[in-house]
């Protein structure tokens, strides 16, 4: 029994399918697992406070002022005394404020003072469902690392209306929950040190040298790896995507800083370096901005080589059982990554073809060779969340070997 003894904080928000959510309540308590509700204003307008607390047999928790309840910080403990937090239904309104991270009432504030896995069962209106903005929304959601089960497509509670934005059946959210809830974490009490993102080497205090990366894959194995269980560090370089949910990010700029980050996050089981670190920085940055004078000749700028991270961490004291590098190609993706697999003492190399007419360089998808000691092995071209999944999972094959 996946949910017994599970401890589900339900926040029903106020949509015609709040009605259900009482059936959903039934169904998790019959399996065993302690229910604990949080209604907004709205939802009370669908279903009673009365009826949500005796079907969970619960106290039911409405208002982020209650004097009662946050006598210890209750929105707090709420937020993090749970196993998983279920929005369902959950509004347009709601995924708006979770995506946008407001906190003005108590559920948006809990939702965003979490740090539990997160699964949302959207319920609305099919115009609003396809609404550019909670498209937008969704896809911020799930950067986010929040999990969604549903909407169905069918007819609404509205006459005329059908299409897609239907809440999942209570059932269908119990098996999402049991799915999310007794996910192997293979990865549990294991340390990872994760690299994303680019460099920014500096010429002087506005101007800098740096690449095209935008830290998709590298965040997406750094949620990855969390998800199942791991202990993770992520170092990034500077990118505009979110933090991944359930991980410890220390930002760095330059590649002499991400190098002292990963070094001080040592030792770990596994470090995977994916960032995109320039080979070379400006020997002396100015320490003013550089002034163009009438008639001079551009500056010359002079390089110095900038330390090889992966290399360094692959030759380490206290090297990690696993060393996993990226390396980013434009020509002989193969051969270059086996090369870069002996000089940097890494156990495998995820190459892949970064030439502007594959579009993987900050787009959203990635084909990857997988080059290791023992072979090679094409991934087909995926999704990066789908290239770090199925790099999770071996990673965790690797170290309970
Ligand atoms: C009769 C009625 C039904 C509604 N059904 C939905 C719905 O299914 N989904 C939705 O996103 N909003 C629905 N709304 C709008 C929300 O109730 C409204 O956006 C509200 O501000 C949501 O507040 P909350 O997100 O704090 O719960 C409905 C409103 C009314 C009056």
């Amino acid at each position: 029994m996946v949910l017994s003894g599970k401890r589900i904080l339900l926040i029903i928000s106020g949509g015609i399918a709040a009605y259900k959510s009482l059936d959903l309540i039934r169904r998790l308590r019959e399996r065993g697992a302690e229910v604990r509700p949080v209604m907004t204003a709205a939802a009370q307008e669908f279903v009673t406070p009365l009826a949500v607390g005796a079907l969970s047999a619960s106290h039911v928790f409405t208002d982020l002022f209650s004097r009662e309840d946050e006598q210890d910080v209750g929105h707090i403990r709420l937020a993090r005394h749970c196993d998983l937090v279920v929005v369902a239904p959950a509004t347009a309104d709601l995924m708006a404020k979770m995506a946008n991270g407001h906190a003005d009432d108590l559920a948006s504030t809990v939702l965003i003072a979490t740090d539990r896995p997160v699964l949302v069962a959207p319920a609305m209106n099919p115009k609003m469902w396809m609404h550019p903005a909670t498209r937008r929304n969704r896809a911020t959601l799930s950067g986010d690392g929040v999990r969604f089960v549903g909407p169905a497509a069918g007819e609404m509670a509205e006459s005329g209306e059908a299409g897609e934005g239907r809440m999942a059946e209570p059932l269908e959210i119990v098996s999402a929950i049991e799915g999310l809830l007794g996910e192997p974490r293979p990865l549990a009490g294991k340390k990872a040190i994760v690299t994303s993102g680019p460099t920014h080497e500096p010429i002087d205090p506005v101007r800098y040298i740096a690449n095209r990366s935008s830290g998709k894959q590298g965040h997406a194995i750094a949620a990855a790896l969390a998800r199942l269980g791991a202990e993770v560090t992520l170092v990034s370089g500077p990118v505009t995507i979110p933090d991944p949910a359930g991980v410890s990010v220390v930002r760095v700029e330059r590649a002499e800083e991400m190098r002292d980050a990963v070094l001080a996050a040592l030792p770990a089981d596994v470090a995977v370096m994916v960032a995109a670190v320039a080979d070379w920085r400006v020997a002396s940055a100015a320490g003013n901005k550089i002034k163009k004078r009438p008639g001079e000749a551009p500056p010359p700028l002079q390089l110095a080589e900038n330390p090889d991270i992966l290399k360094t961490v692959g030759h380490h004291g206290a090297r990690p059982k696993l060393v996993i590098g990226f390396a980013a190609e434009t020509e002989n993706v193969a051969d270059n990554g086996r090369a870069k697999l002996e000089r940097k003492g890494a156990d495998y190399i995820l190459a892949n073809d970064v030439s502007p007419a594959t579009g993987i360089m900050g787009g959203d998808r990635n084909r990857v060779k997988l080059i290791g000691r023992e072979g090679s092995e094409d991934w087909p071209e995926m999704d990066k969340d789908e290239v770090a999944a199925k790099l999770a999972a071996l990673i965790a094959a690797k170290l309970s070997a």
